[in-house]
C-alpha cells in the first residue's frame, strides 16, 4: 500500500501554504493592527479564526475524534472538490464513483479535469466490490462511497464498506451526509484502523442548517493537514461559526426533528405503498424516499401543477421511472399523499 504521502499530487507535496494573519500570530493581545482590518466593532471587523477550534472542539466530543481530525468546508462540496485538487493529478490520475450516486463527485473531478471510472451499483443498490478492486489501481486516488445513497435511500453493507476501506489502494471516502436518519452506525469508528479513511458529514440536513453551507471531513490528522495546506486561509465565515456553535448548545431539538422525520417516513412509505399507480417504494435511511411508478414524467408534472416539486430521477442509471420526495412537515407530507390520490393516468 502507497503511503498518504505518495498519494498526494507533487505540487501539493512541496506547497507553501498562504499565512495569514491569524495563522501567524496566535497569542493574546489587546492591539491587532496586523491585518489590514477596520478597528471599529461590527460585531465582524475581524477575520475569523482560521481553523475553528472553539467549532471543532464541541464536535470533537460529539463525535468521539480528535481536533486534529477534523477539517471543516463551505458545505461538504468543499471537502469534495479539495480531496480532488489533493490527490487527483490531470490526465493521470482518476476518482471511482458508484452510480446511481450524488452528482457533486462527478462535477468537482470534471472541473478540475480529472476522469471518473464508474462502476455501477448492483440491484440491491449495494456496491460491487470485486468489481471495484478489480478496476483499482495506483491512480485510482478516491473512492467515493455514498452511505446512506442518495438518490437510492439505502445504507451500504458495513462489511462491504470495511473491505473496501482496507483494501482500496487510494483514499476511500464515505460520504454520510444523511447518517441522523439512518438505522446503521456512522463509519468514524473504523478511522482507528484504516489511515486512508475520509468520512464526510455535514448540518446541511438533519441540523437543518443547509444555508450557513458547513460540512465536516473527519480523517487521520495527516490528510487533515492537507485539508488546512489547501483550504482558503478564511473558508468558514464567523457567522456561519456562530450558528454552528449556537445549533449545537440545543442538539435536543435536532433529535426531537429527526424523530419526527422518521414517523413522517414511515407513514409517507406506508401510503405511497398504496397508490396503484406506484410500483416500488424503496426502503430508505436517509430523509427522503426514491418511488418506482408506472408515469414518472405525467406524476411529475402533475405535481409541479399543484404546486409541489419532488425530484425527478427517472433518467439516472438503475433508476428508471423513479422520482425521489423529501420527507417534510406532516401537513406538508399530507398535502402531497392528498394530491397524489386525485392524480389519473
Ligand atoms: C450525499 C450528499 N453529500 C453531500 C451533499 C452536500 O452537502 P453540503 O450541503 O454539506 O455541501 C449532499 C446534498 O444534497 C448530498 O446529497
Amino acid at each position: 500500500m502507497m503511503s498518504i504521502q505518495h498519494l498526494v499530487r507533487n505540487n501539493i507535496r512541496s506547497l507553501v501554504p498562504y499565512s495569514s494573519a491569524r495563522s501567524e500570530f496566535k497569542g493574546q493581545a489587546s492591539v491587532f493592527l496586523d491585518a489590514n482590518e477596520s478597528p471599529y466593532s461590527t460585531g465582524y471587523n475581524r477575520y475569523p479564526d482560521p481553523l475553528q477550534w472553539k467549532l471543532k472542539d464541541k464536535i470533537a466530543k460529539r463525535e468521539g475524534v480528535r481536533t486534529d481530525q477534523i477539517f471543516l468546508g463551505n458545505g461538504s462540496d468543499e471537502a469534495i472538490d479539495l480531496l480532488i485538487r489533493i490527490f487527483c493529478e490531470p490526465g493521470y490520475d482518476h476518482i471511482i464513483t458508484l452510480p446511481p450516486t450524488y452528482g457533486m463527485y462527478q462535477v468537482s473531478a470534471a472541473i478540475s479535469a480529472i476522469t471518473i471510472q464508474e462502476v455501477l451499483l448492483d440491484q440491491a443498490y449495494e456496491p460491487r466490490v470485486k468489481a471495484i478492486l478489480e478496476i483499482a489501481n495506483a491512480n485510482s486516488k478516491l473512492l467515493f462511497l455514498c452511505s446512506p445513497n442518495n438518490p437510492t435511500g439505502n445504507s451500504f453493507s458495513l462489511d462491504k464498506i470495511k473491505k473496501l476501506a482496507a483494501s482500496f489502494p487510494g483514499i476511500t471516502v464515505v460520504d454520510e451526509a444523511y447518517i441522523d436518519f439512518a438505522a446503521q452506525e456512522s463509519t468514524i469508528s473504523l478511522l482507528r484502523s484504516c489511515p486512508r479513511l475520509v468520512v464526510m458529514k455535514t448540518f446541511s440536513k438533519a441540523w437543518g442548517l443547509a444555508g450557513i453551507r458547513l460540512g465536516m471531513a473527519f480523517a487521520s490528522s495527516e490528510i487533515i493537514e492537507l485539508f488546512n495546506k489547501v483550504k482558503p486561509p478564511y473558508n468558514i465565515n464567523q457567522l456561519t461559526q456562530d450558528a454552528a456553535l449556537a445549533a449545537m448548545q440545543n442538539e435536543a431539538k435536532v433529535k426531537e426533528q429527526v424523530g419526527k422525520i422518521l414517523e413522517e417516513r414511515l407513514l409517507m412509505r406506508e401510503n405511497l405503498k398504496s397508490l396503484d399507480y406506484i410500483e416500488q417504494v424503496y426502503p430508505s435511511d436517509a430523509n427522503f424516499i426514491l418511488v418506482k411508478m408506472k408515469n414518472p414524467r405525467g406524476v411529475y408534472r402533475y405535481l409541479v401543477e399543484q404546486g409541489i416539486i419532488v425530484r425527478d430521477r427517472s433518467k439516472v442509471a438503475l433508476c428508471d421511472a423513479c422520482l425521489r420526495i423529501t420527507i417534510g412537515t406532516s401537513e406538508e407530507n399530507e398535502q402531497l399523499y392528498k394530491t397524489l390520490l386525485t392524480y389519473q393516468d
